[in-house]
């Protein structure tokens, strides 16, 4: 029986490329959308050369909504879409409100707009443990409370999934499963693909690998005198191959019939704390590399410590992030040496 199409909104970003990697192998014919804002085309190369079949790609901005149409109209045949499209800098979106708000809604409402009367039956939305903001209790279930949004990136997510709720209760006949990201990290084990962030870095492990590489001179470790055991932040650093993996997983349950309910929400993490010291000491012993870093002060708006409870996925999707974190480690700084190879940088 033939897998459905899957459509892959920013499929050519960090992790939606790493999801159509996984999907192509499990069978799925896969489409992406993406308006190259923060990827590019050589992406699409990479996935080639890992599945041997290069997606179906549209150059586009899910914003507009006759883009959207159109694409819906050249594949008919689409049953469920992965919505990665959307800006995600923390900081950024603290100076460009108004361009966060109208990117990451206008996508998501135009492509629930279009769902039904294209005949797609499910959407499984990208979201991001940055709704639970602090935590007073870790791990983080899915029942843990939502707290007020730290900054419009965390906010547009946590409108998303207030959007998608409504929607679907007002008798929308379409489907969702809502994937709360922790903190992906990592690359491809064949280093076709990874992370490639425009100009310096924001997140920890591409910063950390630039600064092995030399590209960057030290990294900053953003305090020291938290409230944890080395009084580093502690995040739940999630493989990023882990990570696409659970999308195949929540597509197929939910286009198979076999959601509980017409919208599911699953934590996707390790379900361990790990400090931003002790990531650093277990990159610098799986590669044998030394990251030149110093302790600077906080940064704003930084958690203090936020980590999975992933109890509900892995029980429920029958998924589980199993990546040792060194394995992970050595796959970011073999993509980040394929990207000097390249001469990338
Ligand atoms: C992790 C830890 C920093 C850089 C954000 C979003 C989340 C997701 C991932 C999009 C923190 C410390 C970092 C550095 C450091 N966004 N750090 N030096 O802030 O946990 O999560 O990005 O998908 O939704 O909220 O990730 O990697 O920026 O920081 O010490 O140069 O590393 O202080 O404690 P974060 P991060």
């Amino acid at each position: 029986m033939t897998k459905p199409r899957i459509l892959v909104t920013g499929g050519t970003g960090y992790i939606g490329s790493h999801t159509v990697v996984e999907l192509q192998q499990a069978g799925y014919p896969v489409v992406i959308i993406d308006n190259l804002s923060n990827s590019n085309r050589e992406v699409l190369d990479g996935i080639e050369r890992i599945t041997g079949t290069r997606p179906d790609f549209v150059e586009g901005d899910c914003t507009d909504i006759a883009t959207l149409r159109q694409l819906f109209a050249d594949y008919s045949d689409i049953k469920g879409i992965i919505n990665f499209a959307a800006s995600k800098a923390v900081g950024e979106s603290v100076e460009k409100p108004l361009m966060y708000y109208r990117n990451n809604l206008d996508t998501l409402i135009n492509l629930l707009d279009l769902m039904a009367p294209n005949g797609v039956e499910g959407i499984v939305f990208s979201s991001s443990c940055t709704v639970y903001g602090e935590p007073d209790i870790n791990p983080v279930t899915e029942n843990t409370p939502i707290k007020k949004a730290t900054s419009p990136y965390g906010n547009t997510k946590q409108i998303s999934e207030d959007i998608i709720t409504d929607f679907i209760h007002s008798g929308a006949p379409v489907k969702s499963v809502i994937l709360r990201y922790f903190n992906p990290v990592g690359a491809h084990p064949s280093s076709e693909i990874g992370e490639l962030p425009n100009g310096v870095p924001n997140n920890l492990v591409p910063y950390l690998t630039q600064t092995a590489m030399g590209i960057r001179k030290e990294l900053s470790v953003f305090g020291d005198d938290y409230d944890t055991p080395d009084g580093s932040c502690i995040r739940d650093f999630i493989d990023v191959v882990d990570l696409a993996k659970a999308h195949v997983t929540a597509i197929g349950r939910m286009l198979s019939g076999k959601s509980e309910s017409a919208i599911e929400i699953f934590n996707l993490g390790t379900g361990r704390g790990v400090s931003v010291l002790e990531l650093i000491d277990a990159f610098e012993s799986a590669t044998g590399v030394k990251v030149p870093h110093r302790i600077a002060p906080r940064r704003a708006g930084d958690i203090e410590k936020v980590w999975a409870d992933p109890t509900r996925a892995n029980t429920i999707l029958g998924w589980k992030a199993d990546t040792p974190i060194a394995d992970t480690m050595l796959n970011a700084w073999h993509w980040q040496q394929r990207l000097r190879q390249r001469g990338i940088m």
